[in-house]
């Protein structure tokens, strides 16, 4: 097996300031956390941004710089103005709102670009100084559409991927980017760009035809005299860990404090970055609507709901925020006392751990994103219930839903459609729970994300090595 050379905005572990301690975290988010098993197994390195290092200071950046290179991890030092233009700003002001069909949210004026095509090229160039002949180069998401292509120009030689963990959506929402033609071809320097879903595939064919006039066939692309494959890889979880997790005494021990603490209620659980694609609000909304329908479920029912900060100097996600906690205030005033809420709100991160035993005390957990790439939670759920039961709500505008056709399917903008939904969850006699926690399980586990590497670097590999390219 080659050695791999990861490359993503975002490394596996970021950079975590409090009072004067300096730790490296677990970051949140699929990319990271679905590709840090794998990075482990593979012996290559990983180059990406470890978060905001500017109140550091020279020694404990240098302590910091020992612990990323124990963890083969290459550091990409973002300054402020990059956090903001390249990552807060293009990133996450334009592509992000744009590839999850959000476009009224990108702003008027085009300002970072400049700042996304330069950062692009440092990721090109640092990656490129730590390649070695024969290693496989694999890049990774929205904010570096632009290092394929980068990269093909330093190394042609070189085998590279590209996968997009986001939706990529249709030719007619895509194509009303002024960059366009630039991020496309920035991806078809890559010899192969995946997506989870053959939708997605055919939005970027179709994109590649509307904005460079290329035909495409079903699975390649030829372009500038090279053949680029195209496929569709869904992202899998590293299941077996989840359920090794969701057995251990102490997270059982977790789930019992959980269940005592819920005594004589339902649960139904969420777990969220604080992310406007998420659709927590209607969510709540339609918790609301179960109390309001269900007078009996009052003082019964307890949702806890984790929202992991992100992205807080974005307005748009402040925004957000604060309409959640306005909501969450709302439904408290409404449906609790002084000795209980329905709504547990969490604004925090959780560890595996913690997670494996939310997921495994869950009666119900709703997983209702207005859009998502793939949703790793969703997966998680299954993997960490390995007593075959819990009922998973799951959106149709998840890249999940296409492989967890067990699932029970809400439309996430259907406040009415899924209150219904969450009152048969409760409902559901355990004949039915089973089957479906069952085959959900089983498809979770056979298409993990060892075999998601697998066969997104065995498509790879199999595509002519360079000097066969050139005859
Ligand atoms: N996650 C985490 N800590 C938390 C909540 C979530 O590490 O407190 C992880 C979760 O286990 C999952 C990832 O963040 O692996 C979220 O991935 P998903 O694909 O569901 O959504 P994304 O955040 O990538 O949009
Ligand atoms: C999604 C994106 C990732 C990103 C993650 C967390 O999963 O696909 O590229 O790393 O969200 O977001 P952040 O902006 O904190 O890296």
């Amino acid at each position: 097996m080659p050695r791999l050379l990861l490359v993503s905005n975002r490394l596996p572990v970021t950079v975590k300031t409090e009072k004067d301690q300096v730790s490296v975290v677990r970051s949140a988010g699929g990319l990271a956390t679905g590709l840090s098993g794998p990075h482990e197994r593979s012996g290559g390195l990983w180059v990406g941004w470890p978060g905001d290092v500017s109140r550091l200071s020279q020694a404990q950046r240098a302590k910091v710089d020992e612990q990323l290179a124990g963890l083969r991890c290459v550091p990409l030092y973002l300054s402020s103005s990059e956090v903001s233009r390249f990552y807060e700003g293009y990133s996450n002001r334009v592509l992000w709102p744009l590839c999850h069909y959000l476009v009224e949210r990108v702003p008027r004026q085009d300002r970072d670009w400049d700042s996304y095509a330069k950062v692009n090229e440092r990721f090109a160039e640092l990656a490129a100084s730590h390649y070695q002949p024969g290693d496989t180069i694999w890049v990774h998401d929205y904010q570096l559409m632009l290092v394929p292509a980068l990269l093909r120009k330093r190394l042609p030689e070189a085998r590279i991927g590209f996968f997009h963990h986001i939706p990529f959506p249709s030719s007619e929402i895509f194509r009303t980017l002024p960059r366009r033609e630039a991020l496309v071809r920035g991806l078809l320097g890559a010899d192969l760009v995946g997506f989870h879903t053959p939708s997605y595939v055919h939005h970027f064919s179709n994109t590649m035809l509307q904005v460079l006039g290329l035909e495409t066939e079903v699975d390649h692309v030829t372009y500038e005299g090279r053949t680029v494959r195209l496929g569709a890889f869904p992202m899998g979880i590293d299941a077996e860990a989840f359920d090794r997790l969701a057995r251990e005494q102490s997270t059982l021990e977790e789930v019992k404090v959980l269940r005592e603490r819920a005594v004589g209620q339902r649960l139904l659980v969420g777990v969220d970055r604080l992310d406007y694609t998420k659709g927590i609000p209607r969510r709540l909304l339609a918790v609301q609507r179960v109390l309001e329908r269900e007078p009996s479920l009052r003082g019964r029912l307890r949702f806890i709901q984790v929202a992991v900060p992100s992205r807080t100097q974005v307005e748009d996600y402040a925004a957000y925020r604060e309409q959640v906690d306005e909501l969450v205030g709302r439904i408290n005033g409404l449906y609790g006392n002084m000795h209980n809420v329905p709504v547990h709100y969490l604004y925090r991160s959780l560890n595996e751990k913690q997670l494996a035993a939310l997921y495994r005390g869950a009666d119900v957990m709703l997983v209702t994103p207005i859009r998502d790439g793939m949703n790793l939670v969703a997966k998680e759920f299954c993997a960490a219930r390995p007593d075959e039961d819990g009922v998973l709500l799951l959106s149709e505008f998840a890249g999940a839903a296409n492989e967890l056709c067990e699932a029970t399917f809400v439309n996430p903008y259907d406040v009415e459609g899924m209150a219904d939904a969450i009152l048969k969850a409760l409902e559901m006699p355990a004949s039915e729970r089973q089957p479906r926690m069952r085959a959900l399980r089983e498809r979770v586990k056979a298409h993990d994300v060892h075999w998601w590497v697998g066969r997104f670097l065995d498509t790879l590999q199999s595509i002519p090595a360079p000097a066969q390219r050139e005859v």
